[in-house]
């Protein structure tokens, strides 16, 4: 925890506004850190200082993220959590970035809303001394050097695990698919697209259509009815979260049809209503997305302070789930 302070204190001067135009959506649930005179460590008798800046609140899977960090990161584990929701802008979390960097947290940790456009920021974190710890998605740099370490699911993974289920279900029955992404440029949309088509080269699955539902259910809906209407042919739903899929499934319903029977849905995610609509038949197939990366968080800031060797890269493990392993699962799902 003992860093040095001097960057922080002239980064301070000039950060002011964005610290003012922050406070609408940040929280502090512990103490205030000075401006930067003084690490946070330091000043707070040993308390860890953790600025966190959170995608926003889209999802199902952003709520028990966001939970399990709050929930983790307590006065009574030692730690001074300041939390910001960027409500989906990338210029909101550089914003949020950069006030922690004022405000001389002990460590910056954050969910990155897009894979590009972070180096700057970065940089300025690393000139003041303040570790960064990337969690959930990664960011694309050349300079492994601007964060400790990246703690969050294997996103390419998810989409060839949702994909080889599909071609295992369906191949050989000449299915046209469509596909509803994550928020464009974001790591889960740009990953899971490519897990899953690599997953399906080769059978006779084609997708006809994809665009973004940006994660929500309002918008995964929109979106399919714009599919439906276009479309009088699909046989299945990729979508790169639960919250779109559930928005699909009320479109499709809405239009007539059966989801899971006329249309069959595949998703990821695993949070309590995508398992829940599996459960019911509404949803074929979903492949996890483990939320709770709060004590994984906890611990590596904690050896960062501490000096201690951090892996870079630490892997989340993800299970998937049919309907009847959902109807298991349900009874004692944690989110
Ligand atoms: O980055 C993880 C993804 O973001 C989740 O799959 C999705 O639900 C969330 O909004």
């Amino acid at each position: 925890m003992a860093r040095t302070t001097l960057t922080r204190t002239v980064l301070a001067a000039v950060s002011a506004a964005a610290l003012f135009a922050l406070g609408a959506c940040s929280s502090d649930a512990g103490t205030e850190t000075g401006g930067g005179g003084e690490t946070g460590a330091a000043a707070n008798d040993g308390v860890i200082t953790l600025g966190f800046s959170q995608v926003g609140a889209e999802s199902g899977w952003r709520a028990a993220n966001t939970k399990s960090i709050q929930d983790t990161l307590t006065a009574e584990n030692g730690f001074d959590l300041k939390f910001s929701d960027a409500q989906q802008k990338q210029e909101n979390q550089i914003q949020a970035i950069r006030s922690y960097i004022t405000q001389g947290v002990d460590v910056i940790a954050f969910s990155p809303v897009v894979e590009t456009g972070w180096d700057a920021v970065l940089q300025e974190a690393k000139a003041a001394g303040i570790p960064v710890i990337l969690t959930d998605r990664a960011v694309d740099s050349s300079d492994e050097t601007l964060y400790e370490s990246f703690i969050g699911s294997d996103f390419v993974k998810e989409g060839e695990m949702a994909g080889e289920w599909a071609v295992e279900q369906y191949d050989g029955e000449g299915y046209k698919a469509v596909e509803l992404q994550g928020t464009t440029g974001a790591a889960p949309a740009i990953d899971r697209k490519e897990g899953f088509e690599s997953a399906i080269e080769g059978s006779d699955i084609e997708i006809i259509d994809s665009q973004t539902g940006n994660f929500t259910r309002a918008e995964g809906k929109t979106v399919m009815e714009g599919f439906l209407n276009a479309h009088d042919d699909i046989d299945l739903v990729f979508a790169h979260n639960d919250d779109m899929g559930l928005g699909a499934i009320e479109a499709i319903e809405a239009a007539g049809l059966t989801p899971g029977e006329d249309i069959k849905i595949i998703t990821i995610d695993a949070v309590k209503d995508g398992m829940q609509a599996l459960a019911d038949g509404k949803i074929n197939y979903i492949v996890e997305c483990n939320p709770l990366l709060g004590p994984d968080l906890a611990d590596i800031a904690e050896k960062v302070l501490a000096g201690e060797e951090v892996e870079k890269r630490i892997v989340v493990k993800d299970e998937a789930f049919d309907q009847e392993a959902a109807k298991e699962a349900l009874p004692t799902r944690e989110y």
